[in-house]
């Protein structure tokens, strides 16, 4: 396994609608232990495949604070809601594309959805709390969407510009 280089916001990668995955193959199941090993490393708890540049619909998560229990890696290829609850929730949501910033985001409370896990079999799941809230962030991921869109005009302008002096900051070394 190894790490993969997240990208920042902005980026034309990050604004992009992904292409399922077709049929899993070894170099997919290679992405999604990369995935998770560059979120655990990072540290976060969700990692989309278009923040690895790589235009695909993927995304790995695990919730579980450290304090809480054993890790819960999930791997999802083409992972769809299927059902969401009228109830609504606001947590606060960061991103690793995003890096220090953070916001309150309002969605579902609860949330279904159905994948296909590592070993191509379909699963379906309903989520709430942290994982709800963060498995819907990853989706947003996989339709070009990112948690600063649901903020206000100004408020995403300002996030921004701090990125865009980050990147150049980092650019520069
Ligand atoms: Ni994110």
């Amino acid at each position: 396994m190894s790490l993969r280089s997240i990208l920042i916001h902005p980026d034309p990668r990050l604004k992009k609608a992904c292409d399922p995955v077709p049929d899993l193959d070894d170099e997919l199941r290679r992405l999604a232990d990369d995935m998770l090993e560059t979120m655990y490393d990072a540290p976060g708890v969700g990692l989309a495949a278009p923040q690895v540049g790589v235009n695909r619909r993927l995304i790995v998560l695990d919730c579980v604070r450290e304090e809480e229990g054993p890790p819960r890696p999930l791997i999802m290829f083409n992972p769809e809601v299927i059902a969401a609850s009228d109830e609504r929730s606001t947590h606060e949501e960061g991103c690793l594309s995003i890096p220090e910033q953070y916001a309150e985001v309002e969605r579902p409370a609860e949330v279904t959805v159905r994948w296909m896990d590592r070993g191509g079999a379909e699963r379906e799941e309903s989520f709430a709390g942290l994982w709800a809230t963060c498995v819907q962030h990853e989706i947003d991921h996989l339709n070009g969407v990112l948690f600063i869109d649901y903020l206000t005009p100004l408020k995403r302008q300002l996030i921004t510009r701090k990125m865009q002096k980050l990147k150049r900051e980092r650019a520069r070394g």
